[in-house]
């Protein structure tokens, strides 16, 4: 009997969850962090979430691909540039949420320069990883700055992603072109070109193939670093010493979602402590959005990192990021190395 009883609740349970409904999201924080919000979520309302995983450049041109017939309600993570550049082009939904009170005064600025179509979820500085055990090896010194980057001890061993496939390489362009002025910015890259022994898809790729001893040095947003330790791998990071720019992650709803009003009940879950917590818990350690989330202690620190006062809203317009990205491949990566 006992049994008939838990099998008609299951059955009602799961019939429920069916009903309920379903949202599909991009998501481009790490796969543990993108896993962990779709469980707890269904679990905790019924509704399902459908995951793809996706850079920020990659996740962008696919909102560009599904313009005029959508199949994603919302866009999770990822850096904030492409979210801005999307809410110029139209993608994504003006909406204003109720939450934004609750959030730092960044990711509130994010949605205002958006129009209200994205809005900061998290946000971290971007800086080096390196491997003290191959630097060691290889009697290599530490990178403390952007010029040390160029010198030839380190050529073919520095990764960095890809700007038209990563958002933390094109946070990389935008912060260098901001330091030093666009021209001087380009002459860097070139050098810097010299020294890469490859570009990758993914801007986690670099930090973890040092991690793996792959590489001995990455551009990475530091943030990344602390889950690879934890894991046991001999990797630390360093902000250069001329400054650096961060990424405001963002989270945007789809311009003519499918499931629209369970898109906006994900979005204000996410918006929530109890949901941004799930960044941590999965070792994942950018600075969450809400003020009422708790900080981890693997953190990174803003008040002790020379931070440039990067303009979020020139660097995420639809023009300046193509012609960055364009300008790189053609003056930088079509470069013999
Ligand atoms: O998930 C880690 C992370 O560094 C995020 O903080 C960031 O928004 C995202 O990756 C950027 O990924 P990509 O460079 O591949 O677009």
């Amino acid at each position: 009997m006992k049994k008939t009883l838990l099998c008609v609740a299951l059955a009602a349970a799961s019939f429920g969850a069916a009903a309920q409904g379903q949202v599909n999201v991009i998501c481009s924080v790490q796969a543990d962090w993108c896993n962990m919000i779709a469980t707890v979520y269904a679990r905790t309302t019924g509704v399902k979430i459908n995951l793809a995983l996706k850079g920020s450049g990659e996740a962008l041109a696919q909102l560009v691909a599904e313009k005029d017939n959508p199949k994603t309600d919302v866009w999770f993570g990822g850096t904030g540039d492409p979210h801005l550049q999307a809410a110029e082009q139209g993608l994504t939904l003006e909406y204003k949420s109720p939450t934004l009170a609750q959030l730092y005064p960044w990711a509130q600025q994010q949605a205002q320069q958006s129009g209200y179509r994205t809005v900061g979820i998290y946000s971290g500085p971007l800086g080096f990883g390196y491997n003290t055990e191959l630097l060691k090896k290889k009697k290599m010194a530490v990178p403390r700055s952007w010029a040390d980057l160029l010198k030839p001890e380190y050529k073919g061993d520095i990764q960095v992603a890809n700007p038209a496939s990563s958002g933390t390489a094109y946070t990389m362009i935008a912060t260098l072109v901001q330091l030093m002025g666009e021209d001087k910015a380009f002459e860097y890259l070139k050098g810097l070109h010299k020294n890469v022994g490859q570009y990758t898809r993914s801007g986690t790729g670099p930090i973890k193939a040092v991690a793996r001893g792959e590489t001995a040095v990455s551009i990475s947003f530091i943030h990344d670093a602390p889950q690879e330790k934890m894991q046991g791998f001999p990797v630390e990071t360093v902000t250069p010493s001329e400054g650096t720019g961060a990424e405001i992650g963002s989270m945007s709803i789809v311009k003519g979602a499918r499931n629209l009003d369970q898109a906006k009940k994900f979005y204000e879950w996410a918006l929530t402590p109890q949901a941004q917590q799930f960044g941590a818990a999965t070792k994942q350690f950018q600075l969450p959005s809400n003020k009422g989330t708790p900080v981890d202690a693997n953190v990174p620190d803003f008040k002790k990192i020379k931070m440039i006062d990067y303009d979020y809203k020139k660097y995420g317009a639809s023009t300046e990021r193509r012609r960055l990205i364009a300008r790189w491949e053609k003056d930088v990566n079509s470069l013999p190395r």
